[in-house]
């Protein structure tokens, strides 16, 4: 289709009571106004503007380049702020199509259907509609009796109390054809309320003798416009249920999909089954046949599969195939466990390699540290990695023994298949195979330390 799209999204959104851009507000971890632009890119329009003024500089830097930006200095009203993206847009296409920034959860098969109306009845301008609980502050479809044409879409402070009465009103998306609208966008007149309305151009192509369509919406969830809170958290509860339905229909199980929070750009893979109360959020990818959750909150983070996570927060991290964390883990950013390592009650890792098989079961942390495979990391053992100005590496070699609540006073090495004893305070490297043990720790020839065994 021949089409170019303009979204509205300079309004500041006063309802929200925020600094924020109305539009800049999160559902499901993403911008609002970035789901219509992807719907809108899904269209393939020859020209896609985007119409910014509060905070413009905000918004355009959160969306980036590559969109045709337009500036509505004041806000004016719809005709007013469609008009501004006259020189970008007219002319480009044979149809001009209305979407708002706030009205996340449209679809592109829905566009579709109002296009395609469009089209069928040559119209000068087609209107989304649909019959909301409570009709008070749309604009209502004003039809012709009998015919049931449509006249006029008339504003909540101009409408009579009988046009008051109509349930049909106006979704806001709205397309025309080109060459009709611009000039006639030229010729707006300002509302009673100082506005310059959009809607006000149906009732000047019928006084034209135009074709108006209008195209019912199926699933009126589509069209929630976000202008408070309250909305905020619809259009959010229903972007939550359209993501988990999808998983789910690819394979994921959800024991509570009403208490699982999984944002837009995640990816999750079959047979993984997700436990309540988990976030899973930002650029996380997490494999196959895992177990994540409960209580589980997951941030930029890759999980490859058969691992498993329970009651833990993790950010940042990597996690390799088999690998597992928790109850009550944290893995901060640049944490990577490799094949097989277990990170048990309490831990914390930050900036560390675990290799596979390394085991880490009880309250500890590791900071820049690099752990051998096979290594086991005693309860409460630490990586003293900070001296107050700088960070220090540990490196633990291959099947090395750190004996329980060991202090590695970084930059430190431990040896491969080296020991420590229980509490020690290493201060200096540990060669391959030895024991060092006490405060601070000292060398024994042989090894045959009280450190704590994994259970
Ligand atoms: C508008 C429609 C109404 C429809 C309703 C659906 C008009 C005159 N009225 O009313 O028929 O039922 O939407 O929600 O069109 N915007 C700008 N610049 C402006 C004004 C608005 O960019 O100067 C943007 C806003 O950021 C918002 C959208 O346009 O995304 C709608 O504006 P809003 O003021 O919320 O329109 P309504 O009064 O709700």
């Amino acid at each position: 289709m021949n089409l170019a799209i303009v979204v509205l999204a300079a309004g500041e959104g006063t309802r929200m009571k925020s600094g924020l851009p109305k539009v800049m507000h999160a559902v499901a971890g993403r911008p609002m106004v970035r789901y219509v632009l992807d719907t809108a890119a899904a269209l393939e329009p020859v020209e896609l503007a985007v119409v910014v003024g509060y905070r413009a500089e905000m918004v355009r830097q959160a969306l980036g380049e590559g969109l045709a930006y337009v500036e509505q200095a004041q806000q004016l009203g719809t005709g007013h702020a469609v008009q501004q993206a006259g020189p970008v847009l007219a002319g480009k296409a044979g149809t001009v199509l209305v979407l708002y920034g706030d009205t996340p959860l449209i679809r592109p098969e829905t566009l579709q259907d109002v296009l395609r109306q469009h089209e069928a009845e040559d119209a000068a301008v087609t209107i989304l509609t649909f019959h909301p609980g409570r009709p008070q502050g749309y604009g209502r479809i004003v039809r012709e009796a009998g015919s049931g044409r449509v006249l006029a879409i008339v504003e909540e402070d101009e409408a009579t109390p009988e046009q008051k009465a109509i349930g049909e009103v106006n979704s806001g998306i709205l397309c025309f054809r080109d060459e009709w609208l611009w000039p006639n966008l030229a010729r707006l007149e300002r509302s009673a309320a100082g506005e310059f309305y959009l809607t006000d151009l149906v009732a000047v192509a019928r006084e034209q003798g135009e074709a108006v369509a209008a195209v019912p919406v199926a699933d009126p969830t589509e069209v929630i416009g976000v202008d408070h809170r309250a909305k905020l958290a619809l259009a959010e509860a229903e972007m939550r249920r359209r993501i988990n339905e999808a998983w789910m229909l690819s394979g994921v199980t959800m024991i509570d999909p009403s208490n699982t929070y999984i944002e837009a750009g995640v990816e999750i893979g079959a047979d993984t089954i997700v436990w309540p109360n988990t976030l899973l959020q930002g650029r996380t990818r997490i494999g196959r046949e895992c177990t994540v959750g409960p209580g589980t909150i997951i941030r930029d983070s890759t999980i490859g599969d058969g691992c498993r996570v329970e009651m833990s927060v993790l950010e940042g991290a990597t996690m390799e195939d088999g690998s597992d964390v928790g109850p009550f883990g944290r893995l901060r950013k640049g944490a990577h466990l490799a094949k097989g390592a277990h990170m048990g009650n309490f831990g914390e890792v930050k900036n560390s390699y675990l290799g596979p098989g390394a085991k880490m079961g009880h309250f500890s942390y590791l900071g820049d540290a690099t752990v051998g495979a096979g290594a086991n990391i005693g309860a409460g053992t630490i990586t003293c990695n900070y001296d107050g100005q700088r960070k220090h590496r540990t490196v633990i070699g291959e099947g090395a023994f750190i004996g329980s609540d060991t202090m590695l006073v970084a930059p430190v090495e431990i040896g491969a298949g080296a020991t420590t004893g229980a509490g020690s305070v290493v201060t200096r490297d540990v060669p391959p195979g030895a024991l060092a043990y006490g405060v601070p720790s000292r060398l024994k020839p042989s090894a045959a330390a009280g450190g704590s065994e994994e259970e």
